[in-house]
Parts: structure tokens; C-alpha cells; sequence
């Protein structure tokens, strides 16, 4: 069965980069357009290290979030060597901070404050499991012996496997996961421990990197894999399992710092991820894994209510601009100039 028509509870993207200042006019409205509330990543520069600074990054955010939407962020504090136990305990008692992201110092953008040893913050992870405050990966190893397409591979096996033996009862989420040794180890745990999935992971593998010449718009971190562990990846999204949902990472940077000597990691998905991901169940014949996928999985997960709104999506072609304005510069959307199958039409 084919339909031409889906109404789904409306999703939620449990991993964005919204960015500040003058760019959060762009990415603001593209997320709003099609997610009921996004998980916002921390890694400002600055970074987002306090709750205050993340309740005052919100209401930045929510400054531009057009009249017509009701688009909630949720916040993410940014763990360093140096954090405050106080700023983990404090988060309990936030309304509007989800979790606590770590970053391996140098991994990737703006990471330079990140943990440069995990022993550093074992005390402020035993605050989190304690509190059942959810802790959030990047799981990649920064050594740089270490291949760049093994690094989420080793970090599973030697920094996340014995954290999950040291604190059993902590909630981990680890993030745009792109490995089968990431699927595997997911659905081994318990159910405290889940995984988002990207858009580009499961369309891409690392031959899109370099198909006819080096295309820097596909780079992102973690690095797309080869096509063994995109296909995990599919079968993991597809599954129905509630321990895999999604996150988008939509990751903007000006084309400038895209098409660079030294480019930027980061794929800006936003305009259509969810389009995207609409057409990706329906190609797998999973259509109807997609809402548990999308709009319950992560919800439960984060032990907060599912959304009661819907979002309406018709099968109906449209085409990506070419770029967009960001930063008074242009930015290159995911699947730029290229045509789209599945248009949101109520909202
Ligand atoms: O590709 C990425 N871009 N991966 C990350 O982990 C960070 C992100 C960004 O902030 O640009
Ligand atoms: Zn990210």
C-alpha cells in the first residue's frame, strides 16, 4: 500500500545545532516547519556550560520562533573538566534543560572545552545517574592514531562499554550513531541506553564523499562509514526497536566554511530532513515504523509526554532551493536543487 496522504503525531528532533545571533532566523524556522520540539545542542562558542546560559539561549531561540508555530527547544548543558556539581544538580530542578552533552575534547566543532579524560567527571556522572539526568555522546575517540573511520568503533569499546558496567543505571544516548559495532552495542544494553539516527547516515555511506571528486557538503562527524554500516543503520531505524529514534544533527555552516582547504563537519538538514526521512520509510516499505521512530520513541525516552499535535505530509514533489541566507552568507541545504517526494501540507 502506497498512500498518498499521512497524518503522524508531530516528531520531535532529538539532535540539533540551531547556532546563536543572526543565524538562528534560518535555522529556527526550518526546524519549526516540521518538528514539534528539538533537543539543542550546546556547543556555542562559548559553549552552553551553565543553566543559565542555557535558559537565556532558549529565550534567544524562542525570539525567533515564528508566530504561526509552537516550536519548543529543549536544552542541553556542555560538560567540561571543570563543570560545577552544583550546574548538575541544578538541572534537576530546570523545566527546560534535558541533559548534559559530552563532548571528547577536539572530536569535533567547537569541542576545544570538551572532557579530556572521562576519570575528570566521574563524579559529576555519578551526580547524573543519581539524579537520572540523561547523558549524551559524542562517541568518538580524539587520538589521532587512531583511523578517523574506527573512531566511534573504539570509543564504544573502551570508553562507553565500562561506563555502562561503573554506572548500570545511567540514561545514555549515543548520538547520530554510523557504525554496525554502535547498533550491535545499543541493543545489547539495557534500555537506559539508546542511540539517534541521522538522515544522512541512512541515505549516505562514505563513497558519497567522494563521488567524481571530493564533496565536502557530505562531510560530517562521525564520518559516513561504508556501506555495510549504513546498512545497519537502516535495518536498526526500521526495526520499530524504541531504543534507535531520531536526530537529525542538522549542522549549518556558511558554504564558505564548507568549500574550504580545511571545511567544516557538519550537514545542514534541517529544510528537509523530515521530507527526507518520509521518503526513506517509504522506499524501505516501513512507512508505518516511521511515527514510533520519529515522534514517540525519543518522547518516552526522555520520560516526557508524546506531543498531542499532528503534522500532515502529502506525496507531492517540490525542489530544494540551491542554498539559503545564513549569516548574511549562503548556506548549501542537504539535497540542494534536487527534487523531494513528500511536501508537509497542515501543520
Ligand atoms: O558533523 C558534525 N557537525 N558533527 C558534530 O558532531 C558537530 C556538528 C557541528 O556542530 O557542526
Ligand atoms: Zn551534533
Amino acid at each position: 500500500m502506497h498512500p498518498n496522504k499521512i497524518t503522524i503525531t508531530k516528531p520531535d528532533d532529538w539532535h540539533l545545532h540551531l547556532r546563536d545571533k543572526s543565524a538562528l532566523s534560518t535555522t529556527v524556522s526550518h526546524s519549526a516547519r516540521a518538528f514539534g520540539r528539538a533537543l539543542v545542542m550546546p556547543n556555542l562558542s562559548p559553549p552552553i556550560i551553565t543553566v543559565d546560559d542555557a535558559v537565556s539561549y532558549r529565550e534567544r531561540i524562542i525570539a525567533e520562533v515564528p508566530k504561526n508555530s509552537n516550536f519548543q527547544p529543549l536544552m542541553t548543558l556542555y560538560l567540561t573538566d571543570n563543570t560545577e556539581l552544583k550546574e548538575i544538580s541544578k538541572i534537576k530542578d530546570s523545566e527546560h534543560v534535558l541533559g548534559v552533552k559530552y563532548y571528547p575534547a577536539g572530536a569535533t566543532t567547537n569541542s576545544s572545552n570538551g572532557v579530556t579524560n572521562i576519570e575528570k567527571v566521574y563524579h559529576l556522572i555519578e551526580e547524573m545517574s543519581h539524579l537520572d539526568i540523561p547523558l549524551l555522546f559524542h562517541g568518538e575517540v580524539t587520538d589521532h592514531h587512531v583511523d578517523i573511520f574506527d573512531r566511534e568503533q573504539v570509543f564504544i569499546e573502551t570508553i562507553l562499554n565500562p561506563l555502562t558496567e561503573r554506572y548500570p543505571d545511567l540514561r545514555i544516548v549515543l548520538e547520530h550513531i554510523t557504525t554496525k559495532n554502535a547498533v550491535d552495542f545499543i541493543k545489547d544494553q539495557s534500555k537506559n541506553i539508546a542511540a539517534t539516527i541521522t538522515i544522512h547516515h541512512l541515505l549516505y555511506n562514505r563513497n558519497n564523499l567522494f563521488l567524481g571528486g571530493l564533496r565536502p557538503h557530505f562531510y560530517c562527524l562521525p564520518i559516513l562509514k561504508r556501506d555495510i554500516h549504513q546498512k545497519a543503520l537502516i535495518k536498526a531505524a526500521l526495526s520499530g526497536n524504541p531504543k534507535f529514534f531520531l536526530g537529525t544533527d542538522s549542522a549549518p555552516h556558511t558554504q564558505s566554511k564548507k568549500e574550504s582547504s580545511c571545511g567544516c563537519a557538519g550537514v545542514y538538514s534541517a529544510p528537509a530532513a523530515l521530507e527526507l526521512y518520509f521518503e526513506f520509510f517509504e522506499n524501505n516499505h516501513e512507512l508505518d515504523k516511521l511515527e514510533g521512530f520519529a515522534s514517540f520513541f525519543g518522547a518516552d525516552f526522555y520520560h516526557i509526554a508524546r506531543s498531542k499535535k499532528t503534522i500532515t505530509l502529502e506525496k507531492n514533489k517540490w525542489r530544494m532551493p540551491k542554498e539559503f541566507i545564513f549569516e548574511d552568507e549562503s548556506i548549501i541545504p542537504i539535497h540542494a536543487d534536487q527534487e523531494l517526494q513528500w511536501k508537509i501540507t497542515e501543520n
